[in-house]
């Protein structure tokens, strides 16, 4: 997968894509990233890259031009049109769901915002998708791009180590993660459970299931209405309920 980042700060994201796994990706060209300074393409002779907003107000909003400018550079480049996806507080929530689709895709050009907002032509002519990584409000789409980029990226065939690291995790399974030990068996008299040094498979599978079910029912019960939930987790989650029951807590 290709991926464009157009941005003002390039520097900004430099960082998180040249260490760990994405910094791997991009060595065994499973992942290729390129940072494109919008002011490159501002076409007045001070390089700026906004103005005023007609009809007054705060702020500075960013014009038309050098973000025009620059994606169809990149799309001349490719020689074809890409998905143009642009980061902003207003856009649809992002997911694991959209981060799976997205990493279907070869090639995608990203835009990160900055001042007020940018031109609204841009979104009505260019962006094919507006992205939120949250309801808060950063001071830019770079941190935004490079979230979806790691979540995305991750989900390429190949990126992971072990095909099975992304299938069975969070979100991906509709429920969260059960506990995860490792050694020491005690740590300043924390002892691991004991099922998981049992050597019995089918048992430890049971306890991470339910693990993962408590840990939802707990923290997230929202997320059980999508989740896809088998006879042995509904009679799991019935036991639960029963024992919350017993207890007279509710
Ligand atoms: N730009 C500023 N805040 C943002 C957010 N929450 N998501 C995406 N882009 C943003």
């Amino acid at each position: 997968m290709r991926v464009d980042i157009l941005t003002l700060f390039p520097e900004m994201l430099s960082g998180p894509f040249s260490s760990s796994i994405l910094k791997r990706a991009q060595e065994r060209g499973l992942l290729e990233i390129n940072l494109v300074n919008i002011r490159d393409f501002s076409t007045n002779k001070h390089h700026t890259v906004d103005d005023a907003p007609y009809g007054g107000g705060a702020g500075m909003v960013m014009g038309p031009e050098p973000l025009f400018g620059a994606v169809e550079y990149v799309s001349r480049e490719l020689g074809f049109m890409p998905g143009v996806v642009l980061m902003s507080p207003q856009g649809r929530p992002f997911s694991q769901a959209l981060a799976a689709n997205l990493s279907r895709e070869k090639n995608l050009i990203i835009i990160c915002g900055h001042y007020e907002g940018i031109d609204e032509r841009v979104r009505d002519t260019l962006v094919t998708d507006e992205v939120s990584i949250g309801d808060y409000v950063l001071t830019g789409g770079e941190l935004p791009a490079a979230v979806l980029v790691d979540a995305v990226a991750r989900l390429i065939p190949g990126v992971l180590g072990e095909a099975a690291s992304a299938e069975e995790e969070s979100f991906t399974t509709g429920l969260l993660e059960y506990p995860h030990y490792t050694r020491p068996r005690e740590y300043r008299g924390l002892e691991v459970p004991e099922v998981l040094l049992s050597g019995h498979h089918e048992e430890i599978r049971k306890w991470r299931r339910r693990q993962s079910l408590l840990r939802t029912l707990e923290r997230r019960p929202e997320l059980l209405h999508q989740a896809e939930l088998s006879r042995e987790d509904k009679k799991i989650l019935g036991e639960i309920r029963d024992l919350l029951t017993g207890l007279n807590l509710s």
